[in-house]
C-alpha cells in the first residue's frame, strides 16, 4: 500500500492523480485536519507531526509515502529522509517529497544533477512560485532551481491564508480576490516582466487553478504539481519495484483524518465519483 500524507484535504489533488496513474494500487490517504493548515506553523513543529503522520501510515503497512505537502516537504523530508529514517525500526521503508519532482520539470534537469549543465545553465526563464509562507520562507524552490539553472530569476510569493480558507470553503469571490491580490504581489517584485511560468507550490492551490489563470498574465503556463507527482511516482515505482511487490491487487483506498469526519466531509472541495468517505484515524 502506498500512503499520501497531507496537513488537510489538499493532498487529495495529488491522491487523485496518483490514483489516475495507478488505477490498480492501493493507496492509504492521511489529512492531518487536526493541526491544519501547517503553512504557519514553526519548523520544529511540523518536523513533528509530519514525522507522526508518516509513522502513522507505516504502521498502517504502507512502505512508501508521498509528502503531498509542499510546507512537510519544505521543511521535514529531507530530515526525515536522512536522520530519522536510517535511525528508526522502518529503514526499508521510505518517504518521497514533492518538491524534487516539481523542480525537475521546472528545470528540465535531473534531481541527481546539482551543477548548472549546458544548455539549462543558460536558460533565463522568469519563474514565480506561490506557496504557504513556511515554503517561501524556507527558500527551497529558489535554491533548488538556482542550484541546477543559475540564470532563471525565481520570485517567491507567500499566499499565508489561501490553504486555510481553501479548507474552510470560504466563496469564490473571496478566493478569487485573494488570488488576484497575491498574483498581484508578485508581479509587482518583477518590475514589469512577466513569469513564463508559475509553480502553484501548495497541494490546495491546484483547486483555485483556474482564478490563477485569470488573474496571471495569459502568456504565464502554470506548473500544477499532481500530474508531475504521479510521472514522478511512476518513474520511480519503476525503478523500485519493491515498495509495490507485497501489495494486492485491487483498487483499494481509504481516506483517514485526524479531525472531524462530518466536517471534513462537509468541507471537502474536491471528489470523484467512488471516493469512500473519510474515516476517523485510528492507530493500529
Ligand atoms: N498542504 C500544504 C502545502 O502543500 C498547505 C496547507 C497548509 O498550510 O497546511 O504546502
Amino acid at each position: 500500500m502506498i500512503g499520501v500524507f497531507d496537513s488537510g484535504h489538499g493532498g487529495l489533488t495529488v491522491l487523485k492523480a496518483l490514483r489516475d496513474q495507478f488505477p490498480h494500487l492501493p493507496f492509504l490517504y492521511l489529512g492531518d485536519h487536526a493541526n491544519a493548515p501547517y503553512g504557519n506553523r514553526l519548523s520544529e513543529e511540523v518536523v513533528t507531526l509530519t514525522q507522526q503522520g508518516v509513522e502513522a501510515l507505516f504502521q498502517h503497512g504502507c512502505k512508501l509515502v508521498v509528502l503531498g505537502c509542499n510546507t512537510a516537504t519544505s521543511i521535514a523530508c529531507r530530515s526525515l529522509q536522512q536522520t530519522w529514517l536510517p535511525n528508526s525500526q522502518w529503514q526499508d521503508h521510505n518517504v518521497l517529497g514533492i518538491i524534487a519532482p516539481t523542480v525537475e520539470v521546472a528545470t528540465q534537469t535531473p534531481w541527481g544533477v546539482t551543477e548548472p549543465q549546458y544548455p539549462q545553465m543558460h536558460k533565463e526563464d522568469v519563474i514565480g512560485v506561490f506557496a504557504t509562507q513556511r515554503t517561501i520562507d524556507s527558500g527551497v524552490f529558489t535554491e533548488e532551481i538556482k542550484k541546477r539553472c543559475p540564470q532563471m530569476q525565481v520570485v517567491g510569493q507567500a499566499c499565508a491564508q489561501l490553504a486555510g480558507l481553501i479548507e474552510a470553503g470560504a466563496p469564490e469571490d473571496a478566493l478569487d480576490k485573494l488570488v488576484g491580490d497575491y498574483v498581484a504581489a508578485l508581479l509587482a517584485q518583477l518590475d514589469g516582466k512577466f513569469p513564463h511560468f508559475a509553480i502553484l507550490g501548495c497541494t490546495h492551490y491546484p483547486l483555485v487553478e483556474p482564478l490563477f489563470a485569470r488573474h496571471l498574465p495569459p502568456s504565464c503556463r502554470v506548473l500544477s504539481q499532481p500530474k508531475i507527482a504521479a510521472q514522478a511516482l511512476d518513474h520511480y515505482l519503476r525503478r523500485h519495484v519493491n515498495y509495490v511487490e507485497g501489495c494486492t491487487a485491487g483498487s483499494a483506498l481509504k481516506l483517514m483524518t485526524t479531525g472531524d469526519v462530518e466536517l471534513v466531509e462537509q468541507r471537502l472541495v474536491i471528489d470523484w465519483p467512488g471516493r469512500p468517505a473519510f474515516q476517523a484515524y485510528n492507530s493500529p
